[in-house]
């Protein structure tokens, strides 16, 4: 459905009748990564809304906006088969009445370091479209993807600071049996670029190993992250971070008291990828 107001009927008449909502945004292209976000939704909510909406306002302007993959009829066969009941696909005028150039959000401090350093803007029309959902939709509940974790991190901020009153859920990353994390980019990748792709979640690996056998200092985990994004001819680092798990805050030291998060964006040919480890 295309239309705001035949969503806000359904999630009325669940509403009436008692039951809980939940939300998964997505930009389409589903993958087995999406599909573990809405099981969790499934399982937790009466009424299962998944958003389908390539959202023009968080590409910069040489991003792949054009190129990005648009699989509708596949999605909606994909939402059905795991058990939505809602598939909420809007036009770009119906969720920017005003042009894309009017009232935004912005998460000062998360959404321009990493992520946001390499893609300005790129949170901005995140956090704007995310809390236009939440808006529309009026979940109880919200699934995103630890894949993204700067993601989840920066919404969960939004939703604390403007007390919106809906629950975030991180639900794993997906990986592929060699490690490499699910993404919808992923099909832009040629057979030796998709082999190189390989070196973020083995970069993550060694960094997550390092950590569990004792390594304690930021910079050296950074090292053996970008040392070994380095060691892949294919790939190009763009960034290697060691960061507070929930301000992101880079760490000199890893300690008990302070969960960490690994996290690495390297470019394989034209294709940007982004992966994270938990750490400790
Ligand atoms: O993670 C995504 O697919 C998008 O950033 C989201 C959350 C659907 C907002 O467009």
């Amino acid at each position: 459905m295309e239309s705001i107001e035949v969503v806000r009927r359904a999630v009325a008449a669940a509403r009436r009748a008692g039951g809980t909502i939940g939300l998964v945004p997505t930009m389409g292209a589903l993958h087995d990564g999406h599909l573990r976000l809405i099981e969790r939704c499934r399982a937790e909510s009466d009424l299962v809304v998944v958003s389908i909406f390539v959202n023009p306002t968080q590409f910069g302007p040489s991003e792949d906006l054009e190129r990005y993959p648009r699989t509708l009829a596949e999605d909606c066969a994909r939402c059905d088969a795991a058990g939505a009941e809602v598939i909420f696909a809007p036009q770009v005028a119906t969720i920017y009445p005003h042009g894309t150039g009017s009232t935004f959000v912005e998460v000062p401090g998360l959404s321009d370091v990493l992520e946001g350093a390499s893609r300005p803007g790129h949170f901005r029309g995140v956090a704007t479209v995310v809390l236009k959902l939440f808006a529309i939709v009026g979940p109880d509940r919200a699934y995103f993807g630890q894949k993204d974790y700067q993601q989840q991190v920066l919404i969960r901020r939004m939703v604390a600071d403007l007390h919106v009153p809906v629950a975030i859920t991180t639900v794993p990353t997906v990986r592929e049996p060699d490690g490499l994390a699910l993404s919808s980019r992923n099909r832009y990748l040629n057979p030796a670029q998709r082999r190189a792709a390989t070196v973020l979640a083995r970069a993550l690996e060694r960094a997550g190993q390092a950590v569990v056998q004792g390594e304690r200092i930021g910079n050296r985990v950074r090292q053996i992250l970008r040392e070994t994004i380095e060691s892949e001819p294919l790939a190009r680092l763009d960034y290697a971070e060691v960061a507070d798990a929930e301000t992101l805050a880079p760490l000199d030291e890893l300690g008990p008291q302070r969960p960490a998060v690994a996290l690495v964006a390297a470019w394989v040919g034209s294709t940007r990828l982004i992966d994270n480890r938990l750490l400790g």
